[in-house]
């Protein structure tokens, strides 16, 4: 048993930089016709000759492969019309990161105040540069995506006419506001479909699975799965994959993210097949990220055939997202 995906799109990617880069590109150039780029290297992509450079150097490790980088500018208070754009061709999305939320954010912005930031926020919804935001306040950590969904409100009745993307939503919250605005999107990772805090700390702790915004609950996860398996037109595709180190993880001090870029489809198809969607996995992982980015992928069918494998338990020094456990579906090499 076999079927094809066509230009699979993973629209929330951290690639790094150096030696990971290096070692990680190609489980998702491999995999995808494209993804974008997140912009939070250490100093976050925030000009154009960083955002180009870096290009270039994601371009430089997937030779060979059929895969679109698209890029995405650091979010900076001090952007100008005119800088914008300049920028615009060289661009899919702008991510605005609050300070401090997650890695690589300390020079996020402090306070979204609209008023202030609004000549930015015009320009963005002029030139059609998508927003895509990390949606949490600074308060306690279950609740942190629910404060923020207020923002978002705000954002999306300021600015009618701007795409915001709400990024690995996680929560019962996101998912209804995202119904009740036109200009709200998200994007949903594996993780959130598949786990619970309970999987991260209900038992023994597995860092493995420490990310950001974290796991909720039961109820959360089943209002994402109702978006994904249905393959809601507001909702697309977006691992957040997040590579680090193994001694980065496994330590105190774990640092947040989910390595899943080597078992994306395969434990996507696996769900979709579960609750008897497969049909619907296409619009979710392709269709609806070039229907709300109008984007024209590259074309290139994923074949996925039903054969048990077991996921490695390191890949280059990182252990990626269900490590040692077996999956249904694999990608025919
Ligand atoms: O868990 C996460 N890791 N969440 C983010 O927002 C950033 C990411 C990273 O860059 O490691
Ligand atoms: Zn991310």
């Amino acid at each position: 048993m076999q079927f094809t995906l066509n230009s699979p799109l993973d629209m929330h990617l951290h690639l790094r930089d150096g030696d990971m880069l290096k070692n990680i590109a190609k489980f998702s150039a491999k995999e995808f016709a494209g993804a974008l780029i997140m912009p939070n290297l250490m100093p976050p992509v925030t000009d154009i000759n960083s955002l180009l450079s870096y290009k270039e150097r994601i371009l430089e490790v997937v030779s060979g492969e059929n895969f679109t980088p698209y890029m995405s500018l650091f979010f900076k208070s001090d952007y100008t019309a005119d800088f914008l754009q300049k920028a615009k061709p060289y661009i899919a999305a702008i991510k605005l990161y609050p300070s401090g939320v997650t890695t690589n954010s300390e020079s996020g912005i402090e306070r979204i105040d609209i008023k202030k930031l609004s000549p930015i926020f015009e320009a963005m919804s002029e030139l059609c540069i998508p927003l895509c935001v990390h949606g949490e306040t600074n308060g306690f950590v279950m609740d942190r995506e629910r404060e923020f969904c207020a923002v978002y409100e705000q954002l999306a009745k300021a600015f009618p006419n701007l795409i915001i993307i709400m990024e690995h939503i996680t929560t019962c919250a996101s998912a209804e506001i995202l119904k009740r605005y036109e200009n709200l999107y998200a994007t949903i990772t594996l993780h959130h479909l598949l786990i619970t805090l309970d999987d991260v700390a209900g038992g023994l702790l597995n860092p493995h699975l420490f990310c950001k915004p974290i796991a909720k609950r039961h109820e959360d996860k089943e209002a994402l799965q109702e978006l994904a398996l249905n393959a809601n037109k507001k909702v697309m595709f977006g691992s957040d994959s997040a590579p680090h180190l193994v001694d980065k993880k496994e330590r105190c001090g774990c640092a947040a993210g989910i390595f899943s870029a080597p078992i994306i489809l395969s434990a996507l198809a696996e769900l979709f097949e579960k609750h008897n969607k497969l049909t619907n996995l296409q619009a979710f992982v392709s269709n609806n990220a070039r229907d709300i980015y109008k984007l024209t992928p590259i074309e290139k069918n994923i074949i996925l055939e039903k054969k048990e494998w077991i996921v490695p338990a390191k890949l280059h020094d990182v252990v990626p997202m269900f490590a040692g456990q077996s999956l249904k579906w694999k990608v025919k090499p």
